[in-house]
């Protein structure tokens, strides 16, 4: 639904250069709450604001629903038309509301069907059905400054939605809201994606975010975007930092000669009766540092830590046995391999 591929921005100011995305290659499926994560400065919101050319990249293309905006954007004043139009087919949501003060709630909803000139009748009916959607239906007359934080929220979201958009793009639509807020914003954007089939793309720094609503996640990184996949592949790659923040378990070695395994399930899999199994046919004691149960992008995701005796070089068999018992295995570091050349 959205690709972007080699997307470079560079920003050039005052004889500066800042080179904000370094080739940037994201594929987002259609249907899917895709989460871009990333510390500040990474350059999440210049990937958003390039993916709808409110910014326009240096190099790169930008694909959403079919459409190459890039190419659009390059062809001069006259496909500026064709480019409003493509634009108003992806809603956008931002972190501090932009909603004009001066204008009711329904009037800030109508604003991008004034410029899509549609008529004051059609206008309104629309405004009224998206401020319904959102739980608004009562505040159409108040003014933004008569709003909570999560009711602006709201209102910015109802406005994205004005234009029937395929895509909904965020930029840490929550980052100004408390926890509890927070929750029913998300909700609100994973129940948008569900009835009306709406492609999320959103950007934050918190991992909760990305682990209440998200399919699929991408970690970003100077520029860079450094891991991604959905939430059940990258819980299945080994030394995965996002799956380590979003499923973290804890718990320290109990001496210096012990291996620690960080041991990660999915869905159906059951840890207990291997690890007992492990202890009986290798005779063992095993002990178990930590352990936790969630659900993770919707996936039941289980991690346990444990503690076997011995240093890795000692373990090499019971770490293949639990392998080929088709579980995740990370060696928790302070005991992994010593690798070759490193003395
Ligand atoms: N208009 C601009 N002109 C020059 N440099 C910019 C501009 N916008 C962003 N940058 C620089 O590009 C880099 C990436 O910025 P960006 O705003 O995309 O980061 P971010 O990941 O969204 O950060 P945050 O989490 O703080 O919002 C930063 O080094 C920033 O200073
Ligand atoms: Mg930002």
């Amino acid at each position: 639904m959205i690709t972007t591929s080699g997307l470079t921005k560079v920003y050039r100011s005052r004889g500066r250069e800042v080179t904000a995305l370094d080739g940037v290659d994201l594929h987002v499926r259609e249907g899917e709450v895709y989460g871009v994560i990333g510390q500040s400065g990474a350059g999440k919101s210049s990937l958003i604001r390039c993916v709808n050319l409110l910014e326009r990249p240096t190099a790169g293309t930008v694909t959403v629903a079919g459409q190459d905006l890039t190419a659009l954007a390059g062809r001069g004043p006259r496909a500026g038309k064709e480019l409003r139009q493509a634009r108003s087919r992806i809603g956008m949501v931002f972190q501090h509301f932009n909603l004009l003060s001066t204008r009711t709630v329904q009037d800030n909803v109508e604003l991008p069907l004034e410029i899509l000139g549609r008529s004051g009748k059609e206008r309104s009916a629309k405004a009224l059905e998206l401020l319904d959607l959102v739980g608004l239906a009562d505040k159409a007359k108040s003014y933004p400054a008569q709003l909570s934080g999560g009711q602006k929220q709201r209102v910015g979201i109802a406005r994205a939605l004005a234009g029937d958009p395929k895509v909904l793009l965020s930029d840490e639509a929550t980052s100004a809201l408390d926890p509890e807020t927070t929750r029913s914003i998300l909700q609100l954007l994973r129940d948008l994606n569900r009835q009306l089939g709406l492609t999320v793309l959103l950007i934050t720094h918190e991992m909760d975010v990305v682990k209440s609503i998200c399919d699929s996640a991408a970690l970003m990184e100077a520029g860079r975007i450094v891991e991604s996949g959905t939430v059940s592949e990258l819980l299945a790659t080994p030394g995965s930092e996002l799956a380590a923040a979003l499923f973290p378990v804890t718990g320290e070695r109990s001496a210096e000669d012990r291996t620690v395994l960080d041991v990660t399930f999915q869905g159906e899999a059951a840890t207990q009766p291997v690890i007992s199994q492990l202890s009986r046919t290798y005779n063992i004691d095993i002990s178990i540092l930590g352990a936790a149960i969630d659900t993770v992008g919707g996936l039941q995701v289980g991690r346990m830590r444990i503690e076997l005796p011995g240093r890795y070089e000692d373990n090499v068999v019971p770490v293949g046995f639990l392998r080929e018992q088709g579980l995740q295995i990370d060696v928790v570091e302070g005991t992994e391999p010593i690798k070759e050349g490193a003395r």
